[in-house]
């Protein structure tokens, strides 16, 4: 354990963070006050709601969000048809003007969407001009009711540069472009945004998706008077999505710009799995819209105690370090297999292990009736590990490196009327492309 002083500052677009954690631009980030309140609570900046210019009236539409529960696990996901901001601007910009005044030390981003140059422009100017340290211009929104706004223009890889430029030509202040994820490759636009003098990249914004469909009237949620409509999936079911691209981008030797990581981060081991991918700095939404703004302190103290553990004194130094260990899949040497292995003195008898082996892998546990306890057939384990995702006690079955003399036991046990039905030449490559059972 390092007993010199834990340092979770960190730079980033030449600016420094007290620590790397943001609130990103939705409810949790729309007004002075209640970032006020964020701030005291420990976070170390906020990307404002993304601000309207009032040319159009926004309206949400109602109910604006619907809760994925799965199974006993509450708030799995949300979907969202919320807007950008429908407060004035006036309002907004005197709220930028309060908290530079009363957290001067506290980071202060401007997030902008517009629906002409012109408008991309002025938001960007009144933003620089009311305080803002820096813009993050939405590329992203999946669901505005706008024609040719949100992630429309984040798909559209050259209006991204466009914008990003009229933006970059307008203020001096450091700009990041936030990225959709409804897209497959997503380094191609970012570099469409650091063409157009983007300083940053941030990801993701939610996810295109339908998490629900109301079985009484069949309407997908949220219902907005017998309408449904694909929406933003945001919070824990979508990490998996954003940190997958953020290590894209990371890896990406045309891209080099520093990352600000989004999508499902709730925990301090969240926060830090961006930062080991690539993140320099992270931000969340649906973490704070379920547990409050006080989840910032389990981040502080985690991300602490695990630098002080592994004797890390800068948060800086562990951006990008997992980075070395993802390859692609044809780097796994297949010469190296394994195995469950069971503590059996923890076994608690459930039975749960033995269905999903049987009906789900490789048929490799036997089920000692008389004293409820698995017993595994070491050579048909397939390894797949599904018996420990099931198993209700921690740390009972565990993955064991087999040596290399070891080898698995490939057969199936097959009827053998069954087998002699098989039409062979079905598996040869010439053969007729038809299979028999
Ligand atoms: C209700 C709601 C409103 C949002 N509004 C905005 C917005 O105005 N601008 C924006 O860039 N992102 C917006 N987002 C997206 C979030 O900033 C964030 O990118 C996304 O929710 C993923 O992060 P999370 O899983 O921590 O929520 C919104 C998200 C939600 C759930």
């Amino acid at each position: 354990m390092s007993s010199q002083p834990i340092d979770l500052s960190i730079e980033f677009c030449g600016k420094t963070f007290q620590n790397p954690f943001l609130l990103s631009s939705s409810p949790v980030s729309n007004s002075a006050e209640m970032v006020a309140r964020s701030f005291e609570a420990g976070w170390s900046g906020v990307v404002f709601k993304t601000l309207n210019s009032d040319r159009l009236e926004i309206i949400h539409p109602s109910p604006r969000m619907n809760a994925y529960h799965y199974g006993a696990k509450r708030v799995v996901g949300v979907q969202n048809v919320e807007q950008i901001s429908d407060r004035p601007l006036k309002d907004n910009l005197a709220d930028f003007l309060y908290l530079k005044k009363h957290y001067p030390a506290h980071i202060l981003i401007s997030s902008i969407m517009g629906f002409s140059n012109e408008e991309w422009a002025y938001l960007a100017k009144v933003s620089e001009d009311n305080g803002a340290d820096m813009l993050e211009l939405n590329f992203s929104c999946p669901h505005m009711c706008i024609e040719g706004s949100g992630h429309h223009v984040g798909q559209a890889f050259e209006l991204i540069e466009k914008f990003t430029s009229t933006v970059k030509n307008t203020v001096s202040i450091p700009v990041i472009a936030k990225m959709t994820p409804n897209i497959t490759d997503m380094t191609e636009p970012a570099i469409y945004a650091k063409n157009g003098g983007a300083d940053a990249i941030s990801a993701i914004n939610t996810v295109s998706g339908i998490s629900e469909v109301g079985l009484e009237d069949l309407v997908p949620k949220p219902n907005i008077f017998g309408i449904g409509a694909v929406s933003g999936t945001s919070g824990p079911a979508i990490k998996p999505i954003g940190l997958h691209f953020i290590a894209d981008m990371a890896r990406c030797e045309g891209l080099a710009l520093p990352l600000s990581g989004i999508g499902g981060i709730e925990t301090w081991v969240d926060a830090l799995e961006y930062i080991l991918l690539g993140a320099s700095t992270i931000q969340v939404t649906t973490g704070i819209m379920h547990y409050g703004y006080k989840i910032v302190e389990d981040m502080i103290e985690g991300m602490s105690d695990f630098m002080a553990q592994r004797n890390v004194t800068k948060v800086g130094d562990l951006v990008g370090k997992a980075l070395p260990n993802l390859k692609t899949t044809d780097h796994f040497d297949l010469n190296r297999q394994g195995i469950a292995q069971y503590d059996l003195d923890k076994c608690v008898g459930c039975g749960q292990c033995y269905t999903v082996c049987t009906d789900a892998a490789g048929q490799a546990i036997e089920w000692e009736a008389a004293e409820r306890r698995p017993k595994l057939m070491e050579e048909k384990c397939l390894s797949c590990m599904l018996c420990s995702f099931v198993c209700p006690v921690p740390g009972l079955i565990s993955f064991k490196e087999m040596p290399e003399t070891w080898s698995r036991d490939e057969t199936k046990v097959m009827d053998n009327n069954l087998k002699n039905e098989i039409k062979l030449e079905a598996f040869t490559k010439e053969g007729p492309n038809e299979c028999t059972y």
